[in-house]
């Protein structure tokens, strides 16, 4: 049995396109909570926001992590706002190896700026980024592991978290 690998963040941070290619150097299966969701909800992100509301996504969201938690051996990437919820970080970690992956807010909008990530449709998405960093940035930083991903490679990333797992 090994460990999950769960990679936690602000959006555009990388958590899934890293956690892919992760998962696949490893031989770990990957998993997006966000995608589980959307699986078990049949709606997309946007929909579930704008239908239910951003409360009712944080309570699918917990289940997701809830369920995902008691497996072993994923790559995990979470949604961003997964830290608002202390327990998530706590039944996370009780399995996991939690990494936060980070970026500046100016790497994050040019990341993020063709999506429709729904909590940055907004007149100014850069002040809106800065203002969601500081308000969470005390949550992130429970992470004992960080890498910074503004201007490292897909690949480079990785190695730098295969040294922090070994
Ligand atoms: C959110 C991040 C998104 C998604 C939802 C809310 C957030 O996931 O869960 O739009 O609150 O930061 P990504 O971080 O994968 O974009």
């Amino acid at each position: 049995m090994s460990k999950n690998i769960v990679l936690i963040g602000f959006m555009g941070t990388g958590k899934s396109t890293v956690g892919k290619e992760l998962a696949d150097k490893l031989g770990m299966k990957f998993v997006d909570s966000d995608e589980v969701i959307k699986e078990d909800s049949d709606k997309t992100i946007e929909e579930i926001f704008a239908e239910d509301g951003e409360d009712y996504f944080r309570n699918l969201e917990t289940k997701v992590i809830s369920d995902l938690s008691q497996r072993d051996n994923l790559v995990i990437s979470t949604g961003g706002g997964v830290v608002l919820k202390e327990n998530n970080i706590k039944l996370l970690n009780q399995n996991g190896i939690v990494i936060l992956l980070t970026a500046t807010p100016e790497v994050i909008l040019m990341r993020v700026k063709n999506t429709d990530r729904p909590l940055l449709q907004v007149e100014k998405p850069l002040e809106k980024i800065k203002e969601l960093l500081a308000e969470r940035e005390e949550f992130y930083n429970i992470a004992k592991y960080q890498v910074d991903t503004s201007s490292l490679e897909v690949d480079e990333v990785i190695k730098k978290i295969e040294e922090i797992i070994i």
